[in-house]
């Protein structure tokens, strides 16, 4: 481990979370205009950001089928959103009931918890409001969810954290940012990425600590999660189902998936996307042994250069 990157008191950041979660947070359901109507042509996600952006077949869709892609896309992405959230809700409260009610460092996961609650309700509504379904994970992953609150602890807890939020955080940066959006999308990814800068700041800091103390099986663990959660969030990410639901048939839609996963402009976003967290678990020793295959596999090179 780089011994730059000291433990901080965890008492001193959890007071100071505390204090900016008082001073800015969001109820989505007033934060919120629900009932603006959607905006005719405009993109869900930004087309730079399509899985299919770049790609021959992309050139050849018209925009209406592109705009649709965008669409059923984000409704993927925040299904994934509230998959991930809710996994982590259950590791976050079952760490707290082995813990003392009156730090604030526990005091700051039941805040985190009460703003995952708050997030998982925004990307329903914001689903509901695009009018799509929800994309569910399969059998397998759907049950991982059921077993891993229960399977992972200590430092995992944060790396399987941290490989979930860094990722939404930075793909969510550019597309609050885009002007050409649809106006609630953007509201949306603004109110989250506020309030995920403070969970991916305790968790960096929590993670930290504990890996200082932890031993060799710990870190075994959580190199391990880094790898086979960094591989399987790009998997979800992109689903042939939803180029299905865009309306493209059976065939086109094969193609479009195996399109989308040899796209080298959408290696590259998710390289970007991934490099703060990556050179973080890099200065932390989680990437090193089988966990670095893990990130080639998904196309990431663990040490940082282009893959
Ligand atoms: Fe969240
Ligand atoms: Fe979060």
């Amino acid at each position: 481990m780089d011994a730059t990157r000291q433990p901080v008191d965890r008492e001193a950041t959890a007071r100071r979370l505390l204090l900016g979660s008082v001073k800015r947070s969001y109820d989505p359901d007033v934060d919120i205009d629900w009932d603006a109507p959607l905006v005719e042509g405009k993109f869900f996600t930004p087309p730079s950001m399509v899985t299919l952006y770049g790609t021959r077949l992309w050139d050849e869709l018209s925009h209406e089928q592109r705009v649709e892609i965008s669409r059923q896309e984000m409704i993927n992405t925040v299904s994934v959103g509230i998959w991930f959230e809710n996994i982590l809700n259950q590791m976050l409260l079952r760490m707290t009931y082995e813990q003392n009610p009156t730090r604030a460092h526990v005091h700051y996961a039941w805040t985190e918890l009460g703003d995952e609650c708050r997030h998982m309700t925004m990307f329903g509504r914001l689903i509901e409001k695009a009018g799509g379904r929800p994309y569910r994970q399969g059998f397998v992953l759907h049950n991982l969810g059921r077993v891993l609150p229960f399977v992972l602890t200590g430092p995992s807890v944060w790396v399987a954290a941290l490989v979930g939020e860094e990722i939404f955080d930075a793909l969510q940066r550019i597309t609050m940012n885009d002007d050409d959006l649809q106006p609630l999308v953007r509201q949306v990814m603004r109110i989250h990425v506020t309030e995920e800068s403070r969970h991916i700041r305790f968790a960096r800091e929590d993670l930290t600590r504990r890996l200082a103390r932890s031993r060799w099986p710990e870190r075994a663990l959580a190199r391990l999660v880094a790898g086979i959660g960094t591989l399987l969030l790009k998997t979800v990410l992109t689903r042939p189902e939803v180029f299905r639901r865009a309306g493209l048939d059976s065939a086109t839609a094969r193609r479009a998936r195996r399109e989308a996963r040899k796209n080298p402009h959408r290696a590259r976003i998710y390289a970007t996307g991934f490099e703060k967290l990556r050179a973080f678990l890099h200065e932390q020793g989680v990437i090193a042994g089988p966990s670095r295959l893990l990130w080639r596999a998904s196309g990431l090179h663990p040490d940082g250069k282009a893959a």
